[in-house]
């Protein structure tokens, strides 16, 4: 009997499973059968817009966490796949920090190009997913939206790729429910315009705070105060941005905070992440976990350890992320082909706490760039996935985090080369403050107007590079023009980074 594969969820990690079996399929394997359930209607995951929030036209609760005006918070050569690379996409180089649209279009395009739409199954929330011992197999049933019909298939793995930024967390704080204006998390927030002239309070410190307040501020917001519960970001913030302990009480428009200090705010969004939420999943098939690099109960942070047939994509909280599924995914496929075997459940155990234990002990941000390199270069090193010089996209990141100190609203304005590719990224002339329009065809537009100039400030660096990689390409230690071009791009990446200490 053929083998059947459930994949539940096609954002970029239940797609990067798809794209894992086709990439085998062409070289030859005889693959299983491939059921990828999406309750939405499209493909893309998180990236995919709607205005929509709390239950959508069929009573499903919304996926969509995220809003219009959204850009990258990241280099998007820290993310390129390393079997399909920006520009082979656009046909040729983007800026590095592309709006949502633009994100959404590459994500979709590699799997429109292999013809993978038609395992996917539009419009079909998964409702439950049980496990027979005698059988050794899954029963999945999902209802069919359009039709408002429950269908039980059954299958021989379950790859679970539903997210992890979708289910709100959401704590309460005395006074909120008399607050006289608007209460709302994240998970709800859509447009900035809406917070034009108003003074803001956010509750967090981490990438949907910063991200929020800084985009709501570009769209005219007054002022935004930031209440944290751990750390201040600490950024240099202009002067309309605050930073203030927790949040006490509400008392009318008044906040006050656990300092004694107070503001007065016409809006509270509550930028406190996100549950790792499973209701379709029996008790004993559920991750429970708190967002971090390496979630208890995974082996190589994918199988679940005590029925390694069900199997967990994207989990983990993300610096890597479209390539890190990827590499999941290839690792997992290579599992269930049966390429690779699995050690007895002690073992798996023992090597998952051992990567517990590796990420408790991480002392900051580079250590936890580190870790999560040393993860995916262990999953890289473990399939045929292409290898896209994970440790250099590691610097990219502490690049990036540097970017940030320096300059929270302009970090955007940078740019970085690729490390599939070695082109440097055009700039984008509009700076991420002044840049309103979101739309894919103002991206690209702008960027084609740019091609043929570079930055008067870059232009310089980018001699310098060039002269690296012409003094490079005869360095390469194994022959044939890969091992050259990689060279190449060690050293001009070198020469860049020396630039920019400099
Ligand atoms: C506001 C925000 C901004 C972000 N910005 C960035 C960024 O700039 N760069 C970056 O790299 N990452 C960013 N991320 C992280 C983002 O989550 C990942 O890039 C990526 O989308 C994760 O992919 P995924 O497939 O694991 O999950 P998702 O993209 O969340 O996809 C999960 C899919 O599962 C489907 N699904 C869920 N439940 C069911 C069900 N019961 N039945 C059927 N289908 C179901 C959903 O509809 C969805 O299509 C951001 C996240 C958020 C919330
Ligand atoms: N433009 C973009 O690309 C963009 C924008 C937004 C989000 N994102 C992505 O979305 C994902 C989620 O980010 P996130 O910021 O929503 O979640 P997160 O990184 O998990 O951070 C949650 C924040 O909420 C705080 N918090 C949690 N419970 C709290 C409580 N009870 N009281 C007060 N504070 C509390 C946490 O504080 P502690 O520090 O004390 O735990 C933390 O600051 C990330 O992957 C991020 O990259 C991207």
């Amino acid at each position: 009997m053929t083998k059947r594969i459930a994949v539940l969820g096609a954002g970029p990690s239940g797609l990067a499973q798809l794209r894992a079996f086709d990439a085998a399929r062409r070289a030859g394997a005889d693959v299983p059968e491939i059921v990828c359930f999406e309750k939405q209607s499209d493909l893309g995951g998180m990236w995919n817009y709607t205005w929509r929030t709390g239950l959508d036209q069929h009573g499903e609760p919304v996926h969509a966490s995220m809003y219009r005006y959204l850009w990258s918070n990241g280099p998007k050569e820290c993310l390129e796949f390393a079997d399909y690379s920006f520009e082979e996409h656009f046909g040729r180089p983007i800026a590095s920090y592309p709006p949502r649209p633009v994100l959404r279009d590459y994500i979709m395009g590699r799997i429109e190009r292999s013809g993978l739409r038609d395992q996917i199954r539009f419009n079909t929330a998964v409702h439950s997913v049980e496990y027979s011992e005698e059988t050794g197999r899954f029963t999945v049933t999902v209802r069919e939206l359009e039709h408002d019909r429950m269908v039980s298939e059954e299958f021989d793995w379950v790859v679970v790729a539903t997210g992890h930024f979708s289910t709100p967390n959401a704590p309460s704080f005395p006074g909120l429910s008399q607050f006289p204006g608007r209460v709302l998390h994240a998970h709800d927030f859509r447009d900035a315009c809406e917070f034009t002239g108003k003074d803001l309070l956010l509750i967090g410190s981490s990438y949907s705070a910063e991200d929020i307040g800084t985009q709501c501020y570009k769209y005219g917001a007054k002022s935004v105060t930031f209440s944290y519960r751990s750390a201040p970001m600490g950024y240099d913030w202009p002067e309309a941005f605050s930073e203030k302990p927790l949040l006490d009480r509400v008392e009318g428009n008044t906040a006050h905070f656990v300092d004694g200090t107070s503001k007065d705010v016409d809006a509270i969004i509550m930028c406190t992440g996100y549950q790792h939420h499973f209701p379709f999943l029996p008790d004993e098939l559920t991750l429970r976990t708190n967002n971090r690099l390496y979630p208890q109960g995974l082996y190589q942070g994918v199988f679940w350890i005590d029925n390694p047939k069900l199997i967990y994509l994207g989990m983990q909280d993300q610096y890597y992320t479209f390539n890190m599924f990827d590499a999941q995914a290839w690792v997992a496929r290579d599992v269930i082909l049966g390429r690779t075997g699995l050690p007895d459940t002690e073992t798996m155990r023992a090597h998952s706490e051992e990567w517990f234990a590796r990420e408790n002990a991480c002392a900051g941000v580079d250590d936890d760039i580190d870790f999560q390199a040393a993860y995916v270069r262990d999953l890289v090193d473990r399939s045929d996935y292409p290898d896209f010089r994970i440790e250099e996209v590691a610097e990219m990141f502490k690049q990036w985090q540097h970017d940030k100190r320096e300059d929270i609203l302009g970090y955007r304005n940078k740019r970085y080369r690729s490390t599939i590719t070695g082109t440097l990224a055009p700039p984008h002339h509009t700076p991420w403050m002044k840049a309103m329009d979101d739309t894919l065809e103002a991206f690209l537009q702008e960027s084609r107007e740019l091609e043929e100039q570079p930055a008067p400030a870059q232009a310089g660096q980018d001699a310098v590079i060039k002269n690296a990689a012409a003094k490079a390409s005869g360095t390469a230690k194994v022959g044939g023009p890969k091992a050259a071009e990689a060279a190449r791009d060690r050293s001009a990446g070198k020469a860049e980074r020396e630039l920019q200490r400099a």
